[in-house]
């Protein structure tokens, strides 16, 4: 069972999929790579894209209706990829975000590119008291964290979590890139890696070529890692802290 935890499969909602048949072809291609259950992360920021949970819940109900009617083994669970803002912790009382497989805990956060906004830490401090746990989507791709990975420890150790791009992690997106990504990896800074498909072609299911890559560059058990964390996501059971990676990398090595 592989999970994929952050994608743009349901069709106009975002920047992603475009039609249903643009979602259906995604969906036979993650079928075609290994995948078994995604987690739809249409993007919502209340400025460039507005997807209120009622709106993602149709979609996300007609395009399943499809797949089982059509024989596509696919499960597409709900979720948002949320784009931080200051306004977030009331919109969270209000029931107006979905967490990861409405789980009620996990909620995938997208920093702006450039830089971590003043704000994150008390929004993140808010939602620890509130019980749930950001998960910061493509944390490789701020550019604030490549230039000092110790500010994604600072937000780690505070309580949030962090997930690579698996496009980032085979090197699609270049050598500098894939460089800053495995050296997060090896020191513990990720959480999960995640396939971010928008399309079947330039942004696709590339998760199980990041798990094959790693298990070839680094170890086994860094993919086996990645997979379980994707995996309690869906069970709603508690993810492994990279705390624990750390432990057993080192009783591998000793
Ligand atoms: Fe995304």
């Amino acid at each position: 069972m592989v999970v994929d935890i952050h994608n743009h499969i349901l069709y106009g909602l975002d920047d992603g999929a475009t039609t249903l048949t643009t979602t259906i072809d995604m969906a036979k291609k993650a079928i075609e790579f290994g995948i078994s259950h995604v987690v739809a992360t249409p993007h919502q920021d209340f400025k460039n894209y507005y997807n209120p949970p009622t709106k993602i819940y149709e979609k996300l109900d007609e395009v399943n209706r499809l797949l089982k009617s059509e024989n596509i083994p696919l499960t597409i669970c709900p979720g948002m990829e949320i784009g931080l803002y200051e306004g977030i912790i009331k919109d969270l009382e209000r029931n107006q975000l979905i967490s990861l497989n409405d789980s009620h805990k996990y909620l995938l956060i997208e920093l702006p590119s450039e830089y971590i906004p003043h704000y994150t830490e008390e929004i993140f401090e808010k939602m620890k008291s509130m019980g749930y746990v950001p998960i910061i989507a493509h944390a490789e791709r701020n550019a604030e964290i490549r230039r000092h990975p110790t500010k994604l420890l600072h937000l780690i150790n505070q309580g949030a979590l962090a997930q690579v791009t698996a496009a980032s992690v085979i090197g699609l997106w270049g050598h500098r890139l894939q460089k800053v990504t495995l050296s997060l990896i090896k020191q513990n800074l990720v959480h999960f890696i995640a396939s971010d498909a928008h399309n079947t072609s330039s942004r696709s299911f590339d998760l199980v070529c990041a798990y094959t890559f790693l298990d070839k560059k680094l170890s086994i058990h860094y993919s086996n890692y990645f997979k379980e964390n994707a995996l309690h996501i869906i069970k709603g059971t508690p993810i492994i802290s990279a705390v624990k990676l750390q432990k057993r990398k080192k009783l591998l090595f000793i």
